[in-house]
This record gives C-alpha cells, structure tokens and sequence, in this order.
C-alpha cells in the first residue's frame, strides 16, 4: 500500500452532468433518448472513478429546478434513475461502492424513493467509494435546511449563535461527513453552477469542458484528472509561500 496520499489525485470529484438534451437533439434524437445514453457515462465515470481510487464521486442528476421541465421528461428522468439503480446495485456491491443520495427526496416518485433507500441501505458497509447522487438537489434549499436545523437548537437553548462555526454548519449540510469536493466537473460548455454545493465548491478546483455529458467517458474523464494534477491550490496565500514549505 502507498503511505504518501497521492495529493495529484483529488478525493472528491463533483460533476455536473450537462448536455444529454443537445447531445440528441443534435443528432435528430429525442432528448430521452439523449438520458439514456447518459446513464452510460455514469456507468463508465463511476467505475472509472472507483479504479483510480476517487474517495467521492457527487453527481447531479437532477435538481430542485429540473421539477419545472416537462413533466415527460421529469417522467422519463425518474424511470431511468429507478432502473439504474436496479441494475447497478450488484456493481455496487461488488466494488465496494456505498451510495447516498442528496437532495429533497421526499419530492421523489414513492417507488423510486423506496428504491432509493434500499440501495442506500443495502451499500451502507461499503467502504472503498462513495457515490452522493444529488437528486431533486439545490445548494439553496440545502443550506436553508441546514439553517433551520441550526436555528431549532438556539430556540431549544442547547446552542449559542456564537458558537456556530464552519465545521458545524458543514455538519447541518446533507453531505455532511464528506470532505469538500476537490474537483468540479461540468460537461457541456455552460460557465455556472446551477444551485450546485454552493457552499462546499467554495476552495474547489473548477473543470469546464466542452464535451457533452453522454459524450464524456474514461478518456475524457482521465483528461479532467490530468488537469487538476497541473493546478496549484494556494487558499489565498502566494505561489512563494508554498514552494516554501516543500
Ligand atoms: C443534463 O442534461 C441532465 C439533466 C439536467 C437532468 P440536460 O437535459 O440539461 O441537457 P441540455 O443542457 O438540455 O443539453
Ligand atoms: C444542471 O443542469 C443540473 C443537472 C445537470 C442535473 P441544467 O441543464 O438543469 O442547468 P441550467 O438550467 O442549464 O443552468
Ligand atoms: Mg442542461
């Protein structure tokens, strides 16, 4: 086993999974059918990921927004989440792999909430990754949740305002427990975050790439890894300060 934590190699990847619609409709498809060919880069990411010894993977595959899109594809949206989890939770089980889900879950379709837990449930040992899938997920709404947790313990007396620090609030967070992301993928070109881990991105590196999601795979993926081996994380200081203290 290596001693030395390999610091190229970021613990937390998020990805902004964007792009399935153009990726279709581009080619005369509908844009289901741009969805479905998605869950195959899922596929690929996370076994990807799981190989190259990424401690988290967070994807978003649906937010707290994507509940305005036609109800069609919010259908059909749901449906593909309900059978990948379905055919994915033997992987799961056979890497390792622990799943958790983020978001405003009790939006969910019943069946595929309960598919859900029983997924979260089933993979709760594993240890050698975890997959935060956020769905029905907004950085807004979290960080709301997370302020009134915060708010009901001043209320009942058994917390001081001033004793609210970084390290408790990350804690109020649904993904409290996981380190910051390190790297933040987004395929498709957009230059946003679109209600992503507002507060968790805040030292992340950011990865934009042209390529649309069902178009991104091993390859591309590799390529994202390469170029955050190239970044200097300096958190405010000077490049000098940190050649320093190598
Ligand atoms: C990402 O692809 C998947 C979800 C948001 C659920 P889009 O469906 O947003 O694809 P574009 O952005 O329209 O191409
Ligand atoms: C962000 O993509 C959400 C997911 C990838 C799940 P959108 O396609 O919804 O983002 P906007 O609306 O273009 O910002
Ligand atoms: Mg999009």
């Amino acid at each position: 086993m290596n001693a030395e934590p390999d610091v190229t190699l970021p613990r937390h990847v998020a990805v902004i999974m964007d792009g399935n619609g153009r990726w279709a409709t581009g080619r005369g498809l509908t844009r289901i059918q741009g969805h479905r060919r998605g869950k195959d880069s899922v596929r690929e990411i996370v076994e990807t990921a799981r190989e190259i010894g990424i401690e988290v993977l967070t994807l978003y595959a649906f937010s707290s927004e994507n509940w305005e899109r036609p109800p069609r594809e919010v259908d059909a949206l749901m449906r593909l989440l309900g059978r990948y989890l379905k055919t994915e939770l033997k992987k799961m089980m056979r890497y390792e792999i622990r799943l958790r889900a983020i978001g405003d879950l009790r939006k969910l379709p019943k069946e595929i909430l309960a598919e859900l837990r029983a997924v979260e449930k089933s993979t709760s040992r594993n240890k050698r990754m975890t997959v935060q899938l956020a769905v029905s997920y907004g950085g807004r709404q979290e960080i709301i949740g997370a302020v009134r947790r915060l708010a009901v313990r001043v209320r009942d007396g058994s917390l001081e305002p001033a004793e609210i620090d970084e390290a408790m609030f990350a804690d109020a967070l649904m993904t409290a427990g996981t380190p910051d992301p390190d790297l933040l993928i987004r395929t498709s070109g957009e230059m946003r975050i679109s209600n992503f881990l507002l507060w968790q991105i805040a030292y992340t590196e950011l990865y934009i790439t042209d390529t649309l999601w069902p178009d991104f795979r091993r390859q591309q993926f590799i390529a994202a890894l390469d170029h955050y081996a190239q970044r200097q994380r300096r958190y405010g200081k000077t490049g000098e300060q940190l050649a320093s203290q190598v």
